[in-house]
């Protein structure tokens, strides 16, 4: 049971349940081949029932028997529903939301993550918790707290807030001139002048906001690191489980002080679908840019959205291996069984309310025997490096969602509409901070990256300079840090790169017509006019057909010749079709290809062993329906055991995991 891949589980509450019936869950727990539990994660009040009176035997002794059933344990620390003695004695504990209310007890996360009096019972509890079980064999890592989501407008915020701008900014002026404040006489003459936001704002006030926000968060969460990891044995992880793409702060800044990174990942109404899916590993991945756990998932259903309907069956198991295939360590399920009574009875779970496994058992059974044999092949494989990398940035993003300009510009989407073509012909891609270094690929991809620093673009230049390609795509290089307008036309610091300017932007209210050298469609949302800039090696590949008259006949794509680097800029926001014809090309054009074409639906994902042993090739069937790929080699297929070639049929929602024959 040591082994640290392919990690099958699901969360625990074993407070919710007499503890009698332990025994029975574990050994069904055993049965469905469950390798870990996390627990914990909301348990303050059993286990610190009054102030200071800790009660950690219920929770070792449910260690102690997953233990023995060979099951390893995440705890979770409590924080996200601090008790109701707590927020009795120090209501000043509770959050206020925008429209001045105190939040009520009974929900979670209900607290203000500024307030003292719940950091010094947070530091008590998770200290406590450390010393009892930092050291435990068999409690293999640690989650805080329990996706971070709450914004708070309490006083004693906005005035920690107005604190962090005097740090930041030293005098009022220079506030005044970055938010150019003069506008509507925001022009403040007191730091205590200053409000928290609520609703449209002043654009350097309300990302200001954003950053404050993310740095509380990071303070609530180093306190709890540094109750936590004096007593931590070695090897002992720390996490937080994010919710893939939430916009709430900035998730690289809340990853940096974690060993780990994981995530929750719920389709909610519908089905899976694998490319937008991929891409939220693929940003959970970049987060620490190593493997990450997928620590809550839905068994079946869940219960919170439109229509709570059940995952098909195969589905769920289809998702497992794709997590894995993108990095993922782990994957657990939330929950194992519904407790009676609570807010979430309909919830999905493994285990029904009468306490026997559900339909959906089978299904993990089946998954928990496959990673169980499995998890030697995989133990130390990771993605294949890939070659291509599009840039997310928080600050861009937020900047882009309150200022759509147009209803339907959406950042993440925009960002997708790039991963997805790539992502579909099986090409890696990874999804990383605009902040990292980008050796190691060769096409990078800025999606509206709309705040432009020094860094980035120093970091962009000799990107290209090494003769690597980048894309920048509408909304590039508007603005600076501030999230004021840069004064000057996009992109910017980035135009001799381009060797175009952005002479004027659209949003569109009917699709513009575009001829390129390799497609013809239409721009959709946005088009913004290009221009040449003089003595650059510009080549113009896509124009505007006629529509508003401003655009037509005007530069839509541009490719510039920079040093040994190709910079493409794409104004237009291409339909679907003439999207994917541009990107095979660009892709072409840089040399890389997919190792194996799929049909649609149908994901092929390479992994690979840093000692360059043996590449593991997953193909899965994302679809409802048999599906035929073709194998170009001959290939030992180990969930049958059978060696395959030629044309190879797929189950809906099936999973062939392969080596080579050829080459071993
Ligand atoms: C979130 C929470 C869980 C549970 C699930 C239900 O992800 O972390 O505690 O409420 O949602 O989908
Ligand atoms: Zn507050």
């Amino acid at each position: 049971m040591s082994r640290t891949v392919l990690h099958l589980g699901a969360a625990y509450y074993p407070e919710h349940w007499p503890e009698e019936r332990w025994p029975e869950d574990i050994r069904l727990m055993r049965e469905a081949g469950l390798s870990v539990v996390r627990m914990g994660e909301f348990a303050w009040s059993s286990l610190e029932p009054a102030s200071g009176e800790f009660r950690f035997d219920w929770l070792e002794r449910a260690i102690t028997l997953l233990e023995e059933a060979g099951i390893l344990t995440v705890l979770g620390t409590p924080t996200a529903a601090p008790p109701a003695w707590l927020t009795q004695a120090y209501p000043e504990i509770f959050a206020v939301d925008e429209y001045g209310r105190r939040v009520q007890h009974g929900n979670r996360c209900h607290y203000c993550v500024n307030a003292p009096a719940f950091h010094a019972a947070a530091a008590r509890i998770v200290g406590a918790m450390a010393q009892r079980f930092g050291k435990h064999p068999n409690v293999i890592g640690w989650q805080l707290d329990n996706e971070y989501n709450r914004v708070c407008y309490c006083d004693r915020c906005r005035r920690l807030f107005q604190d962090y701008l005097a740090c930041k900014y030293g005098t009022l002026e220079a506030l005044n001139e970055r938010w150019t404040t003069a506008y509507w006489s925001q022009t403040y003459s007191g730091w205590e002048q200053i409000p928290i936001p609520i609703g449209g704002h002043n654009p350097g006030l309300m990302l200001e906001f954003k950053r404050f926000v993310t740095e509380s968060y990071r303070k609530f969460q180093r306190l709890q690191l540094e109750a936590l990891r004096p007593h931590l044995r070695p090897g002992v992880w720390v996490t937080h489980n994010f919710m893939g793409w939430y916009n709430g702060y900035d998730h690289y800044a809340m990853s940096e002080e974690l060993d780990l990174a994981s995530w929750d990942w719920y389709v909610g109404s519908g089905h899976n679908d694998y490319l937008n899916s991929g891409a939220a590993h693929e940003l959970v991945r970049g987060f620490k840019r190593r493997s990450f756990w997928v620590m809550e998932t839905q068994p079946g259903c869940v219960n919170w959205s439109a229509i709570n309907n059940a995952l098909n069956r195969g589905e769920a198991r289809a998702m497992a291996w794709h997590a894995v295939t993108h990095g993922a360590e782990a994957v657990l399920y939330w929950q194992w069984r519904a407790a009676l009574n609570g807010q979430e009875q309909y919830h999905g779970t493994i285990v029904d309310q009468s306490g026997q496994p559900r339909p959906f058992y089978e299904e993990v059974r089946r998954l928990g025997e496959e990673f169980a044999r499995l998890a030697p092949l995989f133990e130390g494989s990771a993605p294949a490096p890939a070659r291509v990398a599009i840039l997310h940035c928080y600050e861009s993003r937020w900047a882009v969602e309150w200022q759509p300009h147009h209803r339907d510009f959406d950042y993440v989407a925009h960002l997708l509409h790039y991963y997805r073509p790539i992502a579909a012909r099986n090409i890696p891609v990874d999804i990383i901070s605009a902040d990292a270094p980008l050796q190691g690929y060769k096409v990078v991809i800025a999606p509206a990256l709309l705040i432009m620093t020094g860094t980035r673009v120093e970091e962009l230049k000799s990107f290209v300079a090494r003769g690597n390609r980048l894309i920048l795509t509408p909304r590039c290089a508007m603005k600076d840090e501030y999230n004021a307008l840069l004064p000057a036309r996009q992109p910017g610091p980035l135009a001799e790169l381009a060797g175009v300017e952005v002479e004027d932007y659209y949003a569109l209210d009917e699709p513009v017509p575009v001829k390129g050298n390799w497609f013809s469609g239409v721009s959709r949302l946005w088009a913004e006019r290009l221009k040449k800039i003089e003595q650059t090696y510009t080549t113009p590949i896509a124009h505007y057909g006629p529509s508003n008259g401003w655009l037509d006949g005007q530069i839509a794509i541009a490719v510039n010749v920079w040093r040994t680097g190709l910079v493409y800029y794409v104004g237009a926001y291409l339909d679907d079709a003439a999207q994917q014809a541009f990107i095979n090309r660009v892709l072409l054009m840089a040399g890389i290809r997919p190792e194996l074409e799929t049909p649609p639906g149908v994901e092929m994902r390479k992994l690979v062993k840093a000692e360059g042993g043996q590449e593991i090739f997953v193909i899965i069937n994302h679809v409802n329906g048999e599906q035929t790929v073709h194998l170009p080699w001959p290939a030992r297929e180990h969930l049958s055991g059978f060696t395959i070639k030629g044309e190879v049929r797929l189950a809906p929602y099936g999973v062939i995991v392969l080596t080579r024959a050829d080459t071993t």
